[in-house]
């Protein structure tokens, strides 16, 4: 079943707010867990980051509007359960795609909002059939950012098979219920690009491409600390082929990291939002807390750093762009 929502009506709604969840003090429904079933990125996407941070390309951040604007055609589709039909308003969908244009915006990289679509299934929305769910909603080709916000994104069968088959998946920041034993459900994941996609691979190639987010992580949603939008801005990033700031999990020379030099090394996921950080106290530099691609909690969350932005530009060159 599917309801389009026309461009207009949401770009009417587009000066919405972010609602920012003021009640830190309240105890938390979740626990964010450090437990990560993220896949390594592939040989050869760690290949192009080193190719990369050895002829980078600095953005200076002070002018972005210098800079050619990277224009992405994005499409959100809305996967609901039939018993959680009106969890994500239009006004939730405003507030992530205005939120979506303002982290990016230091990058020079604007998403050109194509439409929203809703489905109902029950299957989808527990992420239960990956492949059909995007087999059917996803548009355009593999330039184009899809964006699956499921209203019961789970750990399933299929993501597991899905990753175990794809290494380029990644699953992030699993949660889970203080009050109920039910599988865990996740915040989100994405594909990295897939440096082996080119002008002529078909649909079916790159028919998983897309992120996936919990519906409940979207501005206005139901989990506390980690409802401001956060979850979409981060798994973004991977899309456009970055990691962790934590990657590697170790202060050791021999871990490259996320081949960003302007991300302090860290060897520890950061947990909700601290004043400080240094997981690698003998090296130089802070933990990157205020980072999208860290894993604090969404009040934490600021800014990608200019490197992260020139990356993401390099990436879209040569991994997506005509695509
Ligand atoms: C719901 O998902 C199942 C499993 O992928 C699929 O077979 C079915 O066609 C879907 N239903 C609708 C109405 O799209
Ligand atoms: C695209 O990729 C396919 C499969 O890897 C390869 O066979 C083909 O030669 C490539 N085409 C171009 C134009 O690079
Ligand atoms: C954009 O850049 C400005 C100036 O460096 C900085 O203050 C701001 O935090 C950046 N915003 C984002 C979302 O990266
Ligand atoms: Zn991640």
């Amino acid at each position: 079943m599917h309801r389009g929502l026309c461009y207009s009506f949401l770009l009417s709604l587009s000066s919405a707010l972010l609602i920012h969840d003021q009640d830190r003090q309240g105890p938390s429904q979740f626990l964010h867990s450090e437990i990560c079933g993220t896949n390594a990125p592939s040989a050869a996407l760690k290949d192009a980051h080193q190719r990369f941070s050895s002829s980078l390309q600095r953005v200076m951040t002070e002018s972005p509007e210098s800079l050619p604007t990277i224009e992405i055609e994005t499409w959100f589709h809305v996967v609901s359960t039939s018993d959680q039909v009106n969890l994500v308003t239009n006004e939730m969908i405003a507030s992530q795609y205005v939120y979506l244009q303002r982290a990016y915006a230091n990058a020079s990289i604007s998403y050109n909002f194509m439409g929203v679509d809703r489905s109902i299934n029950d299957t989808w929305a527990r992420n239960g059939d990956d492949r059909e769910m995007k087999r059917a909603l996803r548009r355009g080709t593999y330039n184009s950012l899809n964006i699956y916000f499921q209203t019961d994104l789970q750990v399933s069968e299929s993501t597991s098979n899905v990753n175990s088959r794809h290494t380029k998946h990644r699953i992030d920041g699993i949660i889970s219920s203080r009050d109920s034993q039910s599988s865990p459900n996740l915040l989100g994941f994405c594909s990295l690009p897939d440096p082996k996609i080119n002008s002529s691979s078909s649909f079916d190639d790159y028919i998983t491409d897309g992120c996936n987010i919990l519906a409940a992580t979207m501005p206005g949603g139901s989990i506390s600390h980690y409802n401001s939008g956060g979850t979409a801005i981060h798994e973004v990033g991977h899309w456009h082929g970055l990691l962790h700031t934590f990657q590697g999990e170790s202060c050791a020379s021999t871990n490259e990291g996320d081949y960003i030099a302007d991300t302090p090394q860290q060897s520890v996921a950061t947990e909700g939002c601290p004043a400080i950080k240094d997981s690698c106290p003998n090296l130089p530099g802070l933990d990157a807390i205020h980072n999208f691609m860290d894993y604090s909690s969404d009040d934490c969350y600021q800014s990608f750093t200019n490197d992260q932005a020139a990356r993401m530009r390099n990436m879209w060159s040569s991994m997506r762009e005509g695509k």
